[in-house]
């Protein structure tokens, strides 16, 4: 089970400008989204489920010792190889004790939605990040199908869970673009008679809806007359376990891509990367700033498109990127804030409302840490505007990051590129999606002091 960070003692490190360029071939860490996916899907079907590739990380080890409380078999086998014996749809028990999702909104949302139609009563919690995050967007369309929740004041963590003994399936408009709250409601349906819908006004990333044709569920996507999709599942499936390779996560591969792009004289290639169109967003905003990246040897790997990227350092310019492209990038604007303060001109970053109800606040994060490097940024009402003037902001501060991962990722990899370190002051959180961050940018010629 994840600690709760307050209890144990910070770690500071600082990223340095290294001596040389980044050179050489690394494997990106397993899809987080993914991981968690397989997890819970493979717990629901009936048989057993060997996943290759799983995400190691805090976050999804929540994600199975929960599913372990409930009931279903999770067992490591190997580095990335775990197999989960399901309990079939409608199967989960009720837990014996609170389950702890430390940091992972993902885990928090999905399992509420699985939990909303089972006929048991769970007691859940997180660390004070995920205390802190909405949970209402979920509460609001899962109590529609009879689920009973109790919350802290705001619809907050912990929260207690009664699932509907007999759901009623909905069709849900998401008010925001969430595929978080798209799944929650997806897999809320999975146990309903009939058939659920989610319309999803803007294409969110959709991980949900393979895998539930991986495992034999019947999924539509439609497009919708208002634009969007219109996403239906058919309830009560019979899942069937099926073997799943999870790709590289396309959102940490992001690190050590801008690494290498502000790294002057660099060329590093990774392998393995998730290409899912719903994912790219980063790959298309840092193209339009002129980076030099090659999509290597595409092919797909578990039902998800995969390539390796090759990038190749180099002068960036500023951008304006839409607000539309946000939900394809939403984890990326972090690092993507630090290539613009690296590049020459302005960059404007749209539509970033979503970005203050993740770990933490990342528009504020971003703003204030960049600020305390040097560079020129300010928020305009949801907008992060980025003026660079083609070389690296000077560094030396030390960036708080508030329990969230891709900004201590984020920061450390800018101080690659600044004429001062700039240090981050708990690097523990890092785990939650990239226990291995240090030591694979390290093996790339990347420095870390502290
Ligand atoms: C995720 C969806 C996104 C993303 C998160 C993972 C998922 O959240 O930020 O890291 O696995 O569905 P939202 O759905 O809240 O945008």
């Amino acid at each position: 089970m994840p600690d709760d960070h307050a209890n144990r003692a910070a770690l500071s490190i600082a990223g340095t400008r290294p001596p040389k360029p980044l050179a050489g071939t690394v494997r990106i860490p397993s899809d987080k989204s993914i991981s968690h996916r397989a997890l819970m899907l493979g717990a629901l079907a009936v048989g057993r489920t060997e996943i290759d590739g799983l995400l190691e990380g805090e976050d999804v080890l929540a994600t199975a010792a929960a599913l372990r409380a409930l009931g279903a078999g999770v067992e490591r086998r190997g580095d990335g190889r775990w197999r989960v014996d399901g309990v079939g749809l409608g199967g989960l028990s009720e837990p014996a004790d609170l389950i702890d999702l430390g940091n992972s909104g993902t885990a928090a949302r999905l399992l509420l939605g699985i939990l909303a139609t089972h006929d048991l009563t769970a007691f859940v919690t997180g660390d004070a990040s995920l205390r802190s995050r909405p949970m209402n967007r979920v509460i609001s369309p899962l109590s529609r199908f009879g689920a009973h929740f109790t919350t802290r004041d705001g619809g907050k963590l912990p929260l207690a869970v009664t699932g509907a003994r007999d759901p009623v399936p909905q069709i849900y408009r998401l008010p925001v673009p969430s595929a978080q709250v798209k799944s929650a409601v997806l897999l809320a349906g999975l146990n309903t008679p009939g058939e659920t819908s989610v319309i999803e006004p803007q294409q969110t990333r959709d991980h949900t809806e393979r895998i539930l044709g991986h495992f034999g569920a019947t999924v539509r996507v439609e497009p919708h007359p208002d634009g969007g999709n219109l996403v239906t599942v058919v309830g009560q499936p019979e899942l069937e376990a099926a073997p799943i390779t999870v790709p590289g996560d396309p959102s940490s591969a992001a690190f050590p891509l801008v690494a290498a792009l502000l790294v002057p004289g660099s060329e590093v290639t990774l392998a393995g990367v998730g290409i899912n169109p719903s994912r790219t967003g980063l790959l298309a905003s840092l193209a339009e700033m002129g980076a030099d990246i090659a999509r290597l040897n595409e092919r797909v790997e578990g039902g998800e498109p995969v390539a390796d990227l090759r990038i190749r350092a180099g002068a960036l310019v500023g951008a304006d990127i839409p607000p539309e492209r946000a939900p394809t990038m939403i984890d990326e604007y972090p690092i993507l804030a630090m290539a613009a303060a690296c590049a020459r001109g302005r960059t404007i970053m749209r539509g970033l409302a979503e970005l203050r109800v993740k770990e933490s606040d990342r528009l504020a994060a971003v703003a204030t840490g960049l600020a305390a490097c040097g560079a020129k940024v300010s928020v305009e009402g949801d907008d992060l505007i980025v003026d660079g003037t083609g070389r690296p902001p000077e560094g030396g501060a030390t960036i708080a990051t508030r329990l969230d991962h891709r900004i201590a990722m984020a920061f450390l990899v800018l101080g690659l590129a600044t004429n001062a370190p700039v240090a981050i002051d708990d690097a523990r959180t890092i785990a939650s999606s990239f226990p291995d961050f240090v030591p694979l940018l390290r093996t790339l010629g990347a420095e870390f002091t502290g």
